[in-house]
């Protein structure tokens, strides 16, 4: 039997244990550098749906856990649509990345405070190293969709990023994504 079934026009994840999670603009609060066009937006403006397979319970040694996003095309200010992005709690865990549909950037972060990007087209692969902190960006104007495989017992440190957040930010500079 197999884990569950990807729609590889929409990214969306099906089977018995697939979960889903929103985030909205709402969600993303102090996240982009203008906060106020984020907080003049609608509030319940949805940014990504992750969807996730239970699997291995979290901090399983040696256990892979894997889902999709699909993130919206959009811009806060000049800045576009991303997800929060994060560390590892496990600080040497990597993380890989399967670009399936969709335009954008794949922003890395090391421990320096180095944010270099990749270019994620469809069929692109991406290795998010060890400690690298790592978000994505939508710079298309559809749907970005993708598929992460992560360790099981990486944890994740959403704080880092809250109080610091990335050197650089994704920005569209006359139409043309700039990391700034
Ligand atoms: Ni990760």
């Amino acid at each position: 039997m197999n884990l569950a079934s990807m729609n590889l026009s929409t990214g969306d994840l099906s089977g018995e244990n697939v979960m889903q999670t929103v985030r909205t603009l709402g969600d993303m609060k102090g996240l982009y550098a203008d906060e106020a066009a984020r907080a003049g937006m609608p509030q319940d403006t949805v940014l990504y749906r992750t969807f996730w397979a239970e699997g291995e319970p979290e901090g399983t040694e040696g256990a892979l856990l894997y889902g999709t996003t699909v993130l919206e095309p959009g811009l806060v200010g000049d800045e576009f649509f991303m997800t929060r992005g994060h560390f590892h709690a496990l600080r040497n865990r990597a993380e890989f990345c399967l670009t399936i549909s969709g335009e954008g950037a794949l922003i890395l972060m090391d421990e320096q405070r180095r944010t270099r990007m990749e270019r994620m087209t469809p069929g692109s692969l991406h290795v998010a190293p060890g400690h690298t902190a790592h978000r994505v960006a939508n710079t298309g104007s559809g749907p970005l969709t993708f598929l992460v495989v992560w360790p099981a017992d990486c944890g994740h440190d959403y704080e880092e990023i809250e109080k610091n957040g990335f050197s650089r930010r994704l920005r569209n500079i006359n139409g043309v994504p700039q990391l700034v």
